[in-house]
């Protein structure tokens, strides 16, 4: 285990497991749609390229990074869209893969978004769910594990750009965060 590492949450078989299981209820639930798979750099990249491989629909893959700045109302004129799609989502499915939802500004953010641009649907999947933290009115449509407010980092998520290729999910110490 990393030095850093306070104890591990989630280890990499048991990510793997409920990945799986939560991918495959999706493939069932979206049988029949060609969705636009949405990754949200960075911290979404490791589990979007599980996530992805379980879905057997036909599947067109896109990306954004964002950044939010402000936590007032969940207005997109708040998120900072640092790299957009590169296509439109006008009469899209879109599937949001993202890795986790914490206060919900992001994704509430994102959502409104790409309705706004005219896509058919927005199906949000997170990794983690922060609940207790949330202060918007969202919620993931799939999640794989409800998380307590811990400062977790690993599989995708950082502290200060660090400890993103962990490939389990840990609870950093909090000597590392508070220096
Ligand atoms: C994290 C995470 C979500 C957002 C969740 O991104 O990836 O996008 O925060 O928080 P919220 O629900 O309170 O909005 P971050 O800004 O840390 O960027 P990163 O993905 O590049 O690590």
């Amino acid at each position: 285990m990393h030095k850093d590492i306070q104890r591990i949450l989630f280890t990499e078989e048991q990510i793997r497991t409920r990945v799986t299981e939560v991918a495959k209820q999706v493939d069932c639930d979206l049988a029949g749609k060609t969705p636009l798979a949405v990754g949200i750099l960075k911290g979404g990249i490791i589990f979007y390229a599980d996530f992805i491989r379980h879905l057997t629909m036909p599947l067109e893959l896109d990306f954004m990074a964002v950044s939010s700045y402000g936590s007032g109302t969940a207005s997109s004129g708040n998120l900072k869209i640092r790299k957009d799609l590169d296509g439109g989502v006008k009469g899209r499915d879109v599937l949001i893969i993202e890795d986790i939802i914490d206060s919900g500004f992001t994704l509430a953010c994102l959502k409104k978004l790409l309705l706004e641009r005219g896509a058919a649907s927005v199906t949000i999947v997170t990794l983690l769910d922060k609940r207790e933290r949330r202060t918007e009115d969202i919620h993931s449509d799939y999640n794989c594990f409800i998380i307590p407010d811990e400062f977790v980092v690993g599989y995708g998520l950082d502290f200060d750009e660090k400890y993103r290729s962990l490939p389990y999910i840990g609870i950093l110490k909090p000597s590392v965060y508070q220096k």
